[in-house]
């Protein structure tokens, strides 16, 4: 990466005041953010706009001048990236504009709805208390990520998907490359060939199949590419989405979300005793933490104003979710993790047409999962200091390698 102190401009991403983990930057930098709409530089050498405030980010997210596609000149990076061939871009609708992207997103929203997520409810549960029960069983003490944050959300979205569980640890490894802000643009490549190879064989052998199935890509083989609508390949990057974003981002926010109760045993208290204050809870942690700390990238297809700050075509912005969370004319006292606070004007899940299309799963699942760590292990505490619990070195989300617990 390139030495990007000589520009004079701040450096970009942040990184957390020692000993805080959770807040979004230290002071130093804070100081240094003389607005809030301010210009920084990224570890590319790249310029871009950070856009802070909650009602500018909002804004922006939902400016149809903003393009989300990467292939963009100028569009702001955090590493080198693979080009932009139509086989790497090919159902990443994440990373689409207008039509194209509707025309996939359309395709899943059904899917998601809150409706359909509670008929799953259920198998959430199981897949909750088995975790729990393995995890006893095989301690104390354990690591509270490996033997229940990341298993949990991983075999929802494979039941969901349709893809065997058996095949986490291949996917999980690559799905770590993808998200790390260290990897090579060569080992990016490959992990991107060597999932969309998997996922593809998985959907020709399907489709063949005279009973598709009845899960998302079995529907969506029926609905959709039986006729015509959607190819086998596009099935393919749909389901690489949903399989990355659906499963890493839920698991650094239970581990997560467990470090913070532990560190508010009130709180922790409060739940056990009202399983009813989940629904609340989950919102606040989802605020507290905006596990998406380096943001949401952008670039301006054409000239545009946010927050009084000119805006050129070709220029590259970034809306910092944390920061827009700890906004505080929205939020009072924002830097405090207050469970009962109303914290449903949080922007963690994105705003405009890109919003998280996951987030009554992600919802389901963090309920759930801290309801029943909270009844059924009582005792549970954290076998290091608190702001000892060490975090993923160089992940583009948030999250912590292991917690290690007793009860
Ligand atoms: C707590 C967990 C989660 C968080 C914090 C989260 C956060 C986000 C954010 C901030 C975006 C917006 C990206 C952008 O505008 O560029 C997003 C989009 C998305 N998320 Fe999530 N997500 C979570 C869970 C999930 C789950 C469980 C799934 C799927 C099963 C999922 C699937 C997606 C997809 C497909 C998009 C792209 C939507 C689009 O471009 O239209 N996410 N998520």
């Amino acid at each position: 990466m390139l030495d990007t102190t000589a520009t004079g401009l701040l450096p970009f991403p942040f990184g957390s005041p020692p000993g805080d983990t959770f807040a979004p930057l230290n002071a130093a930098d804070l100081a240094d953010l003389d607005a809030p709409v301010a210009r920084v530089v990224l570890p590319t050498g790249e310029r871009a706009w950070l856009i802070t405030r909650h009602a500018d980010v909002r804004q922006m997210l939902r400016e149809p001048a903003f393009s989300a596609d990467l292939g963009r000149p100028g569009f702001p990076l955090l590493r080198p990236i693979p080009p932009q061939t139509e086989q790497n871009r090919l159902g990443g609708f994440i990373r689409m504009d207008g039509e194209e992207h509707q025309r996939l997103r359309r395709m899943l929203t059904a899917e998601f709805m809150i409706k359909n997520i509670r008929r799953i409810e259920p198998l959430i549960e199981r897949t909750v208390v088995d975790a729990l029960a393995s995890m006893r069983a095989a301690g104390p003490p354990a690591d509270l990520i490996g033997a229940f944050a990341l298993p949990v959300p991983s075999m929802v979205i494979c039941h969901l998907l349709g893809v065997p569980y058996a095949d986490h640890e291949f996917f999980q490894q690559r799905s770590r490359t993808l998200l790390d802000r260290n990897s090579t643009v060569e080992a990016v490549q490959a992990a991107i060939e060597e999932l969309r190879g998997y996922l593809r064989a998985l959907v020709d052998a399907r489709t063949r199949s005279a009973e598709p199935g009845d899960d998302l890509l079995g529907r969506l083989i029926v609905e959709r590419v039986a006729t015509g609508e959607l190819d086998e390949a596009e099935l393919a990057g749909m389901a690489l989405l949903l399989l990355i974003a659906g499963h890493e981002t839920t698991a650094n926010m239970i581990g997560l979300s467990t470090l913070v109760l532990l560190r508010h045993p009130e709180s922790l208290a409060a739940l056990r005793a009202e399983p009813k204050l989940a629904g609340g809870l989950v919102e606040e942690l989802l605020r507290f933490l905006t596990i998406v700390r380096t943001g949401l990238p952008r670039i301006a297809a054409a000239d545009v104003e946010i927050g009084g700050q000119l805006i050129r075509a070709g220029e590259g912005a970034i809306a910092l979710l944390s920061m827009a969370n700890r906004d505080s004319g929205v939020f009072d006292n924002p830097d405090e993790f207050d469970m009962y606070r109303e914290a449903h004007q949080h922007i963690a899940f994105g705003f405009g047409v890109h919003q998280c299309i996951g987030q009554p799963l992600a919802r389901a699942e963090l309920r759930i999962a801290l309801v029943e760590l909270a009844r059924r292990f009582p005792g549970l505490h954290t076998t290091v200091a608190p702001d000892q619990a060490p975090l993923r070195p160089g992940a583009l989300i948030l999250g912590l390698a292991e917690l290690p617990v007793s009860w």
